[in-house]
């Protein structure tokens, strides 16, 4: 009796954290290890948050990762510069701009350019081009986010001139001491130069996103907590964040013992979407790709649970192989236009429409007051 009445309780605070519109940091904690009937609370609540914030529609993103070449050293990801057990890729200019044509042509609304990072004034210059065609190819209608990793000022404003209005840079971990653990002490590896750079793109106007990876090794619920505290005191605009997924030629490979089981990762990320969700209401989020390498709909999953934002890969299929950051990635034998009629048969599937033709900005964007 008395037990029954412990969790009728339980339930009701439970209720209450999901009910309030100011969270703090441990009800943040409650949320992210919600389990069993509270967990099920927790998507349903933030299915309904969405859904009266911004509404049923997925908006697409064709991403095209095109070059895996990569002056960085980060400790979790595959295309590394240290790893030389990949081939390096680079695709044209003419087959990027296919692509944004094939994006545009699949009515996707917008187009994600992404590749390992490089800071050169001739790189500066080839992505400004790409940027001015694509723009001049599309009418001007093809939305354009790009994400290039850190640069300096003058490049980002470069590119935000020459088109892109959206700008993806993960900080990885918001916590300091973390992010030292994934990342080389040096100074291509900064954690305030990541935070500056952040700042920059949110000045020059950017609509600004990140994310963090979740169930890193040596991560805890309460660095996701601050990760999500992070994201509202920054006030971003979108999100992109998934689980980590572990790759053997890289150092963090070392610590795979100590992660918890995959299927468990894939749960902590949707509950991370559905918290995040809850604490930033209007806001774009992405469902990673990373979590279609754990759970085949694993995407679809978190559109139910929050998410609003999918990036269907369409780098020609001959490269995919070549992108690896993770084992495990998913459509990577298929070419663009396999993914056009499955991609829909899945939302469909995921009760979600899919806002084809349009830019699906950021709404946090325009009614955000911090510049
Ligand atoms: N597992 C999951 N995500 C990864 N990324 C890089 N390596 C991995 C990995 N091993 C993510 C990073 C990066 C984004 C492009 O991919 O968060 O910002
Ligand atoms: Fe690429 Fe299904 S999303 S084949």
């Amino acid at each position: 009796m008395l037990k029954a009445k412990n969790n009728a309780n339980k339930m009701s605070n439970f209720n209450d954290i999901l009910n309030k519109t100011e969270f703090s940091k441990e009800d943040i904690i409650t949320l992210l290890s919600a389990t069993g009937d509270d967990e099920k609370l927790l998507f349903a609540k933030a299915k309904k948050v969405k859904e009266e914030n911004v509404g049923r529609k997925v908006y697409y993103r064709g991403l095209v990762e095109f070059s895996n070449v990569c002056e960085k050293d980060c400790y979790y990801c595959g295309i590394r510069k240290s790893n030389k057990n990949i081939d390096r890729f680079n695709l044209t200019d003419n087959q990027i701009v296919a692509a944004a044509k094939f994006a545009w042509e699949s009515n996707y609304g917008s187009f994600v350019m992404q590749s390992g990072e490089i800071s050169s004034p001739a790189f500066t210059a080839r992505v400004e081009n790409i940027l001015k065609e694509i723009k001049k190819i599309t009418d001007g209608k093809l939305g354009i986010t790009i994400s290039l990793g850190e640069q300096t000022e003058d490049t980002y404003r470069r590119w935000f001139n020459a088109g892109a209005h959206r700008y993806l840079l993960r900080i990885e971990s918001s916590n300091r001491e973390l992010y030292g653990k994934l990342h080389p002490n040096d100074n291509l590896h900064n954690y305030d130069n990541r935070l500056e750079c952040l700042k920059t793109l949110k000045k020059i106007g950017y609509q600004t996103g990140t994310g963090v990876m979740i169930a890193l090794p040596f991560q805890t619920i309460e660095h996701l907590a601050d990760d999500i505290i992070f994201m509202r005191n920054f006030d971003v605009d979108m999100v992109g964040m998934g689980p980590y997924i572990e790759h053997p030629d890289t150092p963090l490979y070392e610590f795979r013992e100590g992660l918890i089981p995959e299927i468990d990762r894939f749960r902590l990320a949707l509950r991370m979407i559905a918290t995040l969700r809850i604490v930033m209401r209007n806001i774009n989020i992405a469902a990673a790709t990373a979590l279609q390498a754990i759970d085949p709909i694993g995407r679809e999953k978190a559109v139910k649970v929050g998410a609003n934002i999918i990036m269907p890969n369409i780098t020609p299929g001959m490269y995919r192989n070549s992108y690896k950051l993770y084992n495990n990635k998913p459509c990577v034998d298929e070419e663009p236009q396999d993914c056009v009629s499955c991609l829909d048969v899945r939302i469909k599937l995921a009760d979600a429409e899919i806002g084809y033709g349009e830019w699906g900005d950021s709404k946090h964007f325009f009614e955000r007051t911090h510049f």
